[in-house]
């Protein structure tokens, strides 16, 4: 069998230093806003060339508090992808503002900046890209459109971790990015937590008061805030993890390369490409056939884990329905859903998994 992922042969190559880190902490007693979680912030947001970095409690809040420190709320409107995890609107939902859906592009399945100019009304405040998959969506251009219409940028980076457009790391562009440390991130946590990245002192400044219920000093709140921070054992663990990434980042582009011999002559089959601005970090590897679900119960039979990322795109979804949307309004996003299938990805798959799960894929797309 193999697995779609597996997180403990990861955790089995750094236990003991994540143990001697675990029990540092609370040593320490270092639980919340402590300096493991400082030194994280720091380290993080240097890894990714970014000025500032906030720790919060997970991704979705990641998100969530950088459109609040943007100002944006109830009356506003922030432009989406459709195809994506639906964190991404929540954030937007959960701040008043409405998402407005937006198709993919054909080739990287992240948000079409062709398509953004048709959603934008006076309403518009902001555009939140998704590095879908770990492939950058198309910066320069979404940057381009935002700054002519008086917008801000929230990259959505929960799957961006390593990501890199036009050698600028995912995270480092747009006015602020949100990333998630869920566990099975390309860098994950030992549990929830989340960082947003910014450049603006004025964002990281309003993002410290938000996380931490608006306090000023112990008993001192400037502002009516939230209970969202990164807490120390999370920080400490991210903090050993942070320094593999860059090895485990280049493992999974190994991989990716290896099923493109393997299978890039596979009639029937479509494999993620690399535009020539983006250094993908296959996050998850995504295939698509036709016959997706006989082909993934072949798939499973055989031995070769696989997933779907994601089935239904956001504006179909039961929680989105008050807003309209129907089959047709996204067709590449609704088309690609039926399509497609993550297949194994994780750094410390084997050469011989790959071949393994690449052998397995070959026979079932070419026979269902
Ligand atoms: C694209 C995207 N956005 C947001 C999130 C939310 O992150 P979290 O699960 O840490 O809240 C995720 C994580 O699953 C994600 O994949």
């Amino acid at each position: 069998m193999v697995p779609l992922i597996d997180l403990k042969i990861q955790h089995r190559s750094i236990a003991s230093e994540v143990e001697a880190a675990i029990k540092k902490v609370c040593d320490n007693t270092a639980f919340i806003l402590s300096d493991e979680m400082k030194q994280f912030e720091e380290e993080f947001a240097s890894y990714c060339g970014a000025k500032h970095g906030v720790g919060v409690a997970n991704g979705t809040e990641a998100l969530f508090l950088a459109l609040k420190a943007l100002n944006i709320g109830q009356g506003d409107e922030v432009i989406v992808p459709s195809n994506t995890f639906i964190a991404t609107a929540a954030a937007v939902s959960h701040t008043g503002a409405t998402p407005v859906f937006v198709d993919c592009d054909p080739e990287t399945y992240c948000i079409d900046p062709s398509r953004i100019g048709s959603a934008i009304t006076e309403k518009t405040r902001a555009i939140m890209p998704v590095h879908l998959y770990g492939h950058p969506a198309d910066m320069d251009a979404i940057m381009g459109i935002a700054r002519a219409n008086g917008l801000k940028v929230v990259e959505d980076c929960a799957q961006a971790h390593g990501t890199l457009y036009r050698g600028k790391h995912a995270g480092s562009i747009g006015d602020a990015a949100g990333f998630s440390f869920y566990p099975s991130k390309t860098l994950g946590a030992y549990g929830d937590a989340g960082m947003i990245l910014t450049n603006s002192d004025e964002v990281a400044d309003s993002l410290k008061l938000l996380r931490d219920n608006g306090r000023t000093t112990w008993y001192e709140h400037a502002i009516i805030g939230y209970n969202s921070r990164l807490d120390g054992i999370q920080a400490a663990i991210l903090r050993i993890k942070l320094k593999y990434l860059d090895k485990w980042v280049e493992a999974r582009r190994a991989h990716a390369q290896h099923y493109q011999e393997l299978l890039g002559n596979v009639q029937g089959l479509t494999l993620p490409i690399e535009k020539p601005y983006a250094k993908h970090s296959y996050y998850v590897y995504v295939i698509r056939t036709n016959n997706r679900d006989a082909v993934m119960a072949e798939l499973k039979e055989k031995g070769c884990g696989c997933g779907i990322h994601y089935p239904l795109p956001l504006h179909l979804q039961p929680a989105y329905a008050f807003l309209g949307g129907k089959e047709g309004d996204m067709p590449v996003a609704e088309e690609y859903a039926k399509q497609i299938i993550s297949i194994p990805m994780f750094p410390e798959l084997t050469s011989e998994q790959v071949s393994e799960a690449a052998g397995i894929i070959k026979d079932v797309v070419q026979n269902v």
